[in-house]
């Protein structure tokens, strides 16, 4: 990029690592938050004064004066502690490798791009394992030995960026099934019962309250020949996706206001917190997205407009509502910090912590240091890419693997965790 520059050119990056950041002639922080609480330029300037800065977010993390903290105590592996072991890992470069993941902890995969641990943890693992507890697989599984260990797990998920939903109708609280229950609520006011609308007279997918000239969608697709369709506000609702008999119909939320249907899609959810107190129901779904940080997206937030990172932690909050207690699942994550800022990635290794809690496995392929400096145990692949990995380099706890000469997650992790020790 450097070289770019030099030469007469122009770089501009959007960025969350530390190390970029250090690297770049200007810095323009966005912010404060995120959603409706960010939209304005928070900071603009170098990285020294960046650092110095009293209102950005970026500074404070990267001066260290916020700072992702690691655990005080790491959930050790012994003897007892029960794991999946994958013998005879060969498929692309792995090197008929032996691999024990253990459970009921945060585990982490490391190791440079190419060293195998998409192909470790999703071809084999993943495949293996869904196919024999779920028997829903018919991808090809990567080749491999045997992996044991399975009787320990009721599920496993893969917990990717793929867009929630395909269409603009579903939305965060249809995916987290909050909306049901929120229907039900305007079907239940007095003004509904005399009138007999039912809950789904309130539904925007089916016929009956919603608008239908715009079948609910509140807007209208105009296809265009040889250029993207345009989108246009429905004349008829006003985009409010509602017939004006049903927007008539009002909630009353816990901050007294009255609101109808569409009111509350267009709120945010730490709105709609407040809002649905009166309805624990409907407060506790929506107060699991506010945990996972998404208290600042529209509850009627089109699945379409959401980002990876936010259709990830959707999913998260979904898993998080509804994971029967008892039930053992190991969760998969692939790069989940990709997209997300120092602040967001303190909010995902909370979440990973409560799925803990709740006695399942977490398990992430990750580059990003901030999160593999919390984990209790590292799996770290390479030593390079392609041909050149492919081994099982080390594993152990981040301190340990800090000292493998070999292992360049070691170098790395060890100037991090210097550094968080020492601020
Ligand atoms: N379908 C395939 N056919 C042949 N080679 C493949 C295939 N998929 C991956 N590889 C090779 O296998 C090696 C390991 O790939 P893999 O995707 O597992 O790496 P990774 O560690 O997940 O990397 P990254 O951090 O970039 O995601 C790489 O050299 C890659 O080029
Ligand atoms: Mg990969
Ligand atoms: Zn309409």
């Amino acid at each position: 990029m450097k070289s770019l520059r030099d030469i007469g050119n122009s770089v501009l990056v959007v960025e969350h690592d530390s190390d970029m950041m250090k690297e770049a002639d200007e810095i323009v922080d966005m912010g404060p938050f995120a959603g409706e609480k960010g939209g304005e330029k928070i900071f603009q300037g170098t990285y020294d004064e960046i650092i110095k800065s009293k209102e950005s977010l970026t500074g404070k993390y990267l001066s260290g004066s916020l700072k992702i903290s690691i655990p005080k105590a790491r959930r050790p592996v012994t003897d007892k502690t029960e794991m999946i072991v994958i013998k005879g890992a060969r498929e692309n470069n792995l090197k008929d490798i032996n691999v024990k993941i253990p459970l009921g902890m945060f585990v982490c995969v490391t190791g440079v791009s190419g060293s195998g641990k998409s192909t470790l943890i999703n071809n084999i693992l993943f495949g293996d394992l869904k196919r024999k507890i779920e028997g829903t697989y018919n991808e090809k599984i990567g080749d491999h030995d045997s992996i044991s260990g399975q009787k320990y797990l009721n599920a496993l998920e893969m917990i990717d960026q793929n867009p929630i939903g395909k269409t603009s109708r579903s939305n965060p609280v249809t995916y987290i099934k909050a909306f049901d229950s929120i229907r039900e609520a305007f079907a239940g006011t007095p003004q509904a019962v005399k009138k007999n609308l039912y809950s789904g007279h309130f539904s925007f997918n089916v016929s009956g309250g919603r608008c239908e000239t715009c079948e609910g969608t509140g807007v209208i697709n105009i296809e265009m020949q040889f250029m993207a369709d345009i989108v246009l506000e429905c004349e008829e609702c006003k985009g409010k996706r509602y017939r004006d008999e049903i927007l008539e119909i009002k909630l009353k939320g816990n901050d007294g206001v009255r609101k109808n249907i569409s009111e509350v899609l267009d709120m945010t959810v730490s709105e709609a917190v407040i809002f649905f107190k009166a309805f624990p129901k409907i407060e506790k779904k929506l107060k699991v997205l506010e945990d996972v940080g998404l208290g600042y997206i529209r509850v009627g937030q089109s699945a379409t407009t959401l980002s990876g990172g936010e259709s990830q932690r959707v999913k998260l909050a979904y898993h998080l509502t509804f994971q029967e207690k008892g039930k053992k699942t190991l969760f998969i994550f692939d790069e989940p910090t990709t997209g997300l800022h120092y602040y967001d990635v303190s909010k995902l290794l909370k979440c990973f912590e409560e799925l803990i809690k709740k006695g399942n496995s977490v398990v992430v392929i990750e580059h990003n240091l901030e999160v593999i400096k919390c984990a209790d145990h590292i799996i770290d692949l390479g030593p390079e890419s392609g041909d050149e990995g492919g081994y099982l380099v080390a594993q152990g706890t981040p301190e340990e693997i800090s000292e493998v000469k070999k292992s360049y997650t070691g170098k790395f992790l060890k100037n991090v965790l210097k550094r968080t020790k020492a601020i």
